[in-house]
């Protein structure tokens, strides 16, 4: 129907370009966290120490102010552990989304440093996290193992699953209750189940639903671009 099919291999080949874009820009996130404060953590910093005592499967090392852990298996790196005191933060929104990994946190000695409650939503293994003495601990205290100040800073330690801890059962059979941050809970669709009410069997198929609307886009572009092109033919004889 098409003559010109290159051009259609043109369009792929932009949306594969797209594609690899957004996700350097996700990488790139991951290191401008480690790299936005000047000052480097100090040598008896938590998160230093941390990073050298869990070390016990060699995988971690350290990048300026993050720990990171390189999973061989995976080929990834995630990031446990950030320290941006004294960094002259004002807020931290969106800074630790998608880092689900992160064990520690501080942000002490940031005298104008604002936090909301879902700063934290997908963080739900942290074991220490540090604020500035006039915040509170995210959740509140009934959230934390133990919460301590001392030196201007206030030391949240260990989440508390509150899942387990008041033994919540959610309504719905196929769903159970999942630390989602502190001191958030949801009740999340069983393995095997999705869609609503978690009523659905089988896995959602996420990879071929991708292709399908990859396909999609790409056939109705390519059939958009062939009759506007027509078009223009027809309007050029015409005239
Ligand atoms: C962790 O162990 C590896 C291998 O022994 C070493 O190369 C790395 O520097 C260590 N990382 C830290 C933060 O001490
Ligand atoms: C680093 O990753 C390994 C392998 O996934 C894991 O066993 C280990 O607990 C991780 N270390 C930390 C400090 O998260
Ligand atoms: C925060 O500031 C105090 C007082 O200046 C200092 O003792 C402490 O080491 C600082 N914390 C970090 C993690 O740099
Ligand atoms: C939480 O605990 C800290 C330290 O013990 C205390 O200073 C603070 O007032 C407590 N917050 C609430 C809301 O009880
Ligand atoms: C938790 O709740 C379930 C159902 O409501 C009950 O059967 C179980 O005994 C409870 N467990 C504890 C430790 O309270």
């Amino acid at each position: 129907m098409c003559q010109n099919m290159k051009k259609l291999y043109f369009f792929a080949s932009f949306v594969y370009f797209i594609c690899l874009i957004t996700t350097t820009i996700e990488t790139d996130t991951h290191s401008k966290i480690c790299s936005q404060c000047t000052t480097p953590p100090k040598v008896d910093s938590y998160l230093v120490q941390f990073c050298r005592k869990e070390n016990g499967t060699g995988l971690l090392h350290q990048d300026n102010s993050c720990c990171i852990n390189s999973t061989v298996s995976s080929q990834t790196s995630l990031i446990v552990g950030v320290d941006m005191s004294g960094c002259g933060l004002k807020t931290i929104s969106g800074l630790f989304s998608n880092m689900h990994d992160l064990k520690v946190i501080m942000l002490e000695n940031n005298t104008d440093l604002q936090i909301k409650q879902d700063d934290f939503n997908g963080l739900s293994k942290l074991l220490y996290l540090s604020l500035p003495d006039f915040l509170q601990c995210p959740g509140g205290n009934k959230s934390w193992n133990s919460v301590e100040k001392q030196n201007n800073t206030v030391i949240c330690e260990e989440e508390i699953n509150l899942c387990v801890k008041n033994n919540v059962t959610c309504q719905n059979s196929n769903s159970h209750c999942v630390l989602t941050g502190p001191g958030v809970m949801e009740c999340l669709c069983l393995p095997g189940y999705h869609g609503y009410k978690c009523l659905r069997q089988g896995t959602f198929p996420a990879v071929s639903y991708s292709i399908i609307i990859c396909v999609c886009t790409a056939v109705i572009s390519g059939f958009l671009w062939c009759t506007q092109r027509r078009k223009v033919k027809k309007k050029t004889h015409t005239y």
